[in-house]
């Protein structure tokens, strides 16, 4: 390996005469960076020249030695110096240039909306509020009495049976059957329990979730009621067909066409279902119904339950049903939230999927 004496003696003087220079010239941090690895890197030359030492008569490897690691000192220095003034430099052009641009447009905080159920839940109270309803609340775990029994199911009824009620397990035995307790079916719950603790005159609106086992795509085994009552003397079938058709004309338009239909529940007598004219086809204002499946062709969609309460009812609860008379009715938060928007599937309602939660 020829004269390691003088390739340091020649290497050491090129590496202490080019590394100012080199450092000057480096014009970012990037470029310092690499004119430094050139130097004391792993494949750097003075690291090259260290390796050589070993060749060094013993005699004069002090003395090579001493001048290397001067060297490498003052490279470092030289280095780190040079990093500063670059950061410094960086600083001052950053502090004298333009100016933050308070023209950008600037990065708003996403507003949160309701969900639709609520939305409709909302609206259709505030209808109600306006006809001078009261809104009443009660609790999602109910006995079967009021469930039930107080609003004139027979002890057999199907309905009461396991088929749509989720019973709800207790450590206690439980003597009689209308001690139950269950997720409740329907917000009826509500109008008993109101009933049973203040005097007629009275018009409630009991909002809720309610809970069966249905389950397909216009059903879910937990869905929103809202059920009304309104009690008083005097109190006839006119007034509930009034109210309710100011409700379906307040909440789908002035001209959709309602009618009422005989049907069964227990707990009214008569009773009925009220159907609008269907909001997707119209055929009142001239549309097509043959071929549209959310009325599937009929014309008509229906909305909701009602009656005169059942006077069996009313002695359940302490009324006189001699001297009081009252309607009451019962519908479907999702369903209608389904029939406004358009919705094809109750699913869609839970999915939470935010996409198509903020598309209405
Ligand atoms: N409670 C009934 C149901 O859940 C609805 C209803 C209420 C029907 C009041 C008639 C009168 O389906």
């Amino acid at each position: 390996m020829g004269d390691p004496v003088g390739q340091l003696e020649q290497g050491l003087a090129q590496v202490a005469q080019t590394y100012e220079a080199a450092f000057a010239s480096a014009g970012d941090e990037h470029a310092l960076r690499e004119e430094n690895a050139k130097i004391v890197g792993p494949q750097g030359t003075l690291t090259a020249l260290m390796k050589l030492m070993r060749d060094v008569p013993a005699e004069r490897r002090r003395e090579f030695g001493k001048r290397a690691n001067r060297l490498k000192h003052d490279v470092t220095q030289r280095f780190e110096q040079a990093l500063k003034q670059l950061f410094a430099a960086a600083r001052q052009a950053e502090l004298s240039g333009p100016a933050l641009d308070v023209t950008l447009p600037g990065r708003g905080a996403r507003a949160g909306r309701l969900h639709a159920i609520s939305r409709v839940r909302y609206e259709l109270l505030d209808v109600f509020r306006a006809l001078g309803f009261d809104v009443a609340d009660g609790p999602e775990i109910d006995l079967h009495e009021n469930c039930f029994d107080k609003l004139g199911f027979p002890p057999d009824h199907p309905a009461t049976d396991m088929q749509d009620t989720f019973y709800v397990h207790t450590d206690q035995p439980i003597e009689r059957q209308a001690q139950r307790p269950l997720l409740r079916t329907h917000t009826s719950t509500i109008q008993v329990r109101t009933m049973e603790q203040t005097q007629p005159p009275l018009a409630i609106v009991a909002p809720g979730a309610v809970y069966r086992r249905d389950d397909d795509a216009t059903h879910s085994p937990m869905f929103f009621q809202i059920e009304g009552l309104l009690v008083d003397e005097g109190v006839s079938f006119a007034d509930l067909k009034g109210v309710l058709t100011l409700f379906i004309q307040r909440t789908f338009g002035e001209d959709v066409p309602v009618r009422f239909r005989p049907s069964y529940f227990p707990f009214v007598e008569p009773g009925g279902e009220v159907d609008m004219g269907c909001t997707f086809c119209r055929p009142w204002a001239g549309g097509e119904r043959s071929g549209c499946s959310p009325c599937k062709s009929s014309g008509w969609i229906e909305i909701l339950g009602c009656g005169m309460v059942h006077p069996v009812v009313f002695e359940h609860v302490g009324y006189d049903p001699e001297r009081y008379t009252g309607f009451a009715f019962g519908l479907g938060i999702d369903r209608i939230a389904m029939i406004k928007y358009g919705v094809p599937n109750i699913k869609l309602l839970y999915e939470n999927d935010i996409r198509f939660l903020s598309s209405f």
